[in-house]
């Protein structure tokens, strides 16, 4: 990894930008609020956007499915039109333009539903992408396949470092489901074949990197689910050998402060997974509800915390370096938290 590409968001938050539109959004050095949202269908309210700038973080992630413009055949005048729509929102460009971020895509936003590697426009829908999320042309998302992207944000001593994955660009084909719509096997199904990869060799190697360098917290962002079971959809689950690898390198890097965000389900929900290969419990949080929450869902969610969200949402990661603890929330559009989880940094392994 090219050490100067790294790029380091200040410490001050929005204002630090320039082009601060609301107030310094943080009450010190000693803490961080961080956004989540997904699944947000253009062609909807989306309200969610003004609760988000209420709450002033300091940071946020758009964990994908941005905007939706995955109908078949591709086509790429439906996606810019569909970024359009999502530009056109005042609230979400207000969010945008004073708030530090980072986005990765899932498969609307791809281009292609439930799509991979296969995908024969990925290239167009990057440009896209690349355009829409204004990288500069120095970035190296402009230098190599796919749009994974880290950054670090300090405050104070402190460091907090936002790895975004890309989850489709290297993705092998999944094992279709046997009983299509059954519970627990509902689109695929688990695939132990060895030679099948979820994020591609380029992107494992600087993985490894990124687990390597200084920070105290570290947000990893897959716009699929990684931890979650006891469900047939999209998961890291269906390609058993790629996640217990991501289990490996977290242990082997010694990563600490290690919390994983997602998106993709059209619920919100926190889960917790202990096993024999990590060295400390991995905590993950779904947040995906912008617009169109699956209002009925339900599923055995074996290692989930809680209740399923099944109200629009986004999710909030507040970092609290003096109390040392952090708190995942869902909240919704009147902002009140519909279900929150604490975990001191105890847990987290942070210094
Ligand atoms: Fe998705």
């Amino acid at each position: 990894m090219n050490m100067r590409r790294r790029s380091v968001v200040a410490a001050a938050g929005a204002a630090a930008l320039g082009a601060c539109a609301v107030a310094p959004n943080q009450p010190g050095a000693g803490s961080l609020r961080i956004g989540v949202a997904s699944c947000a269908d253009q062609s909807q309210p989306q309200p969610i956007w003004d609760a988000a700038l209420q709450q002033r973080c300091g940071y946020f992630i758009f964990a994908g499915d941005n905007v939706y413009a995955s109908g078949a055949p591709f086509d790429i005048d439906r996606l810019r039109k569909a970024y359009d729509g999502l530009a056109g929102k005042d609230n979400f460009r207000l969010l945008r333009n004073t708030t530090p971020h980072l986005a990765v895509w899932d498969d609307h936003d791809y281009g292609l539903n439930d799509g991979g590697a296969e995908f024969a426009h990925k290239q167009q829908s990057k440009d896209e992408f690349l355009r829409f999320w204004r990288v500069g042309a120095a970035d190296p998302r402009r230098l190599r396949e796919g749009i994974y992207h880290a950054q670090t944000i300090e405050r104070g001593t402190r460091r907090v470092q936002v790895i975004g994955l890309d989850t489709r660009w290297f993705r092998s084909p999944l094992r279709a489901t046997d009983q299509h719509g059954a519970p627990g096997k509902e689109r695929y199904l688990p695939d132990a074949d060895p030679a099948k990869t979820m994020l591609g060799q380029a992107q494992w190697r600087w993985l490894e990197a990124q687990l390597r360098e200084r920070a105290d917290v570290r947000v990893i962002v897959s716009s699929v689910q990684c931890i979650a079971e006891g469900h047939g959809w999209e998961r890291w689950g269906n390609l058993p050998v790629e996640r217990e690898r991501l289990y490996r390198l977290i242990g082997e890097t010694k990563a600490r402060g290690v919390v994983i965000v997602s998106g993709d389900r059209h619920i919100g929900g926190i889960y917790r997974e202990a096993n024999a290969t990590l060295r400390l419990p991995l905590h993950e949080m779904t947040s995906s509800g912008v617009t169109h929450p699956w209002a009925t869902a339900s599923e055995y969610g074996p290692n989930r915390i809680g209740p399923l969200v099944t109200v629009p949402h986004y999710g909030v990661i507040d970092i609290d370096f003096s109390a040392r603890r952090l708190v995942l929330s869902l909240r919704g559009i009147d902002n009140r938290s519909v279900h929150e989880h604490a975990i001191d940094f105890e847990q987290l392994d942070i210094a």
